[in-house]
């Protein structure tokens, strides 16, 4: 279960971040290794796999569909794939904790199966919209049942026998994207999924590393039902969401000279890249090479005087995790920085919007929350006392404000850090942030 929300980070002013890290495995590709490995033929080894609990709750709900799962241990996990219709049905509801990803690509999943099967999560996931998944998924034929306001549990029927078909997606939803393709190996016929704008393609490059075609011709993707999964070795690169509070940290902290190891690059994941960098950001990468069709760099990221920039909303889908982090990069740049186009925001684990300006305000900064966005004057970070609503990524990217503040920041409700960056307190003081959990 998802821990309680009794931690508390407090964060002492000044300090910088210096030396080489390695941060842990990126989640998304991590739940689609045991996703795909589950489903293959053979025994499929991962290693670099991310232990934090969103990810332990996709191994979970397999382990309780009946797949032999060895590990995790120090990143190994070792997989006996039962093959696509080889899944057992659960004994209970599948407990699926604070992941979205977990329950959106399993909707798709599990709309195919011979069996019934309930998902459920925790109070932030039990709050978001499931309707973008259960609506497409209805129209492929699949019976699936959410509460009134389109939320889970989502009470999937089996036994139902699925149909490709052609889908324009409304929002730019790797998660959308994904979980119609899952369901596209059942489905009789081609299931193709048209982006309005690029999303992580982690899911067609990981379906092609495990033999199954994927068919992609300019923004639309398909595949071919009826085919199999072969089993297959996958390293998991560090995860640039989880490298993004050290590169937002190193930017703004003073002396800072931080390299992060073996970072996955994939071009649907560096808006935070091109978007840091276009705030002035000094950013090199190092090593770059290409392991299991994912490419990866080391990343060296030193102080830097930021500015504040119009951030281009072609960069939204493809840094969508980060912008609590740009936030506070923002804060501390010289200048205003306007985000548009990210409505999205508002429905990820929490509402980022205002969760960030809400805390953003306490510690002095001058924001303007706007219903796709948020307009931030950069200046001076006070100190004070923030809310992170149980969302790791708020919580990781006001213990980085620290390093720019006047005073200490203490951030309470910060258990769900572990759901994906499991030891970033002590990696973060080991870089140099004087940070105390407590
Ligand atoms: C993810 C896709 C993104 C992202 C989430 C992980 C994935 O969600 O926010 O953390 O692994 O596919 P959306 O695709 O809904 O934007």
């Amino acid at each position: 279960m998802t821990s309680t929300n009794s931690t508390t980070f407090i964060v002492k002013p000044g300090g910088t971040l210096n030396g080489e890290i390695r941060v842990p495995g990126d989640k998304s590709i991590s739940h689609r290794s045991i996703m795909l490995g589950a489903l293959a033929e053979g025994t499929t080894e991962v290693t670099g796999f991310l232990e934090g609990e969103d990810n332990l709750a996709t191994l979970n709900a397999f382990r309780a569909m009946g797949v032999n799962i060895t590990g995790p241990e120090q990143g190994r996990v070792s997989i006996e794939g039962v093959g696509l219709h080889g899944l057992k049905a659960p004994d209970g509801p599948l407990y699926l904790g604070n992941s979205g990803t977990s329950m959106r690509l399993l909707s798709g999943l599990m709309a195919a199966q011979a069996f019934d099967c309930t998902l459920i999560g925790d109070a932030s996931l039990s709050g978001r919209p499931m309707r973008r998944v259960t609506v497409p998924l209805a129209e492929m034929g699949a019976k699936i049942e959410t509460n009134e306001a389109g939320t889970p549990p989502l009470h999937i029927h089996g036994g139902r026998k699925l149909k490709g078909i052609d889908y324009d997606m409304p929002v730019a939803s790797a998660q959308v994207k994904s979980c119609l393709l899952l369901a596209g190996l059942y489905a009789d016929g081609q299931t193709c999924v048209t982006e309005p704008a690029p999303t992580r393609d982690h899911t067609e490059r990981m379906l092609q590393g495990f033999g199954y075609a994927v068919k992609r011709e300019d923004n639309r993707i398909c595949v071919e039902g009826g085919g199999r999964l072969t089993a297959t070795r996958l390293d998991v690169p560090a995860d640039i969401s989880s490298a993004t509070f050290f590169m937002v940290g190193a930017s703004i902290a003073d002396g800072a000279d931080i390299t992060l190891k073996h970072v996955g690059i994939n071009p649907t994941r560096i808006g935070v890249l091109n978007i840091l960098r276009q705030m002035g950001a000094n950013i090199e990468l190092a090593n770059e090479q290409q392991v299991g069709g994912e490419p990866v760099a080391d990343i060296r990221v030193r102080s830097a005087r930021l500015k504040g920039i119009r951030i281009p909303e072609e960069q939204v889908p493809l840094a969508i995790d980060e912008f609590p982090a740009i936030f506070v990069a923002a804060a501390c740049a010289e200048g205003e920085t306007v985000l548009t186009g990210a409505r999205e925001l508002r429905v990820k684990e929490s509402d980022r919007i205002q969760v960030m300006a809400d805390g953003l305000q306490i510690l002095g900064v001058d924001v303007r929350p706007t219903e796709d966005g948020m307009l931030i004057q950069g200046g001076l970070i006070g100190s004070g006392c923030v809310q992170s609503h149980g969302d790791h990524r708020i919580a990781m990217s006001f213990a980085m404000a620290a390093l720019r503040a006047a005073g200490p920041i203490e951030i309470h409700d910060c258990a769900n850090v572990d759901t994906s960056f499991p030891g970033f307190a002590t990696l973060a003081q080991q870089a140099g942030l004087e940070v105390t959990v407590v």
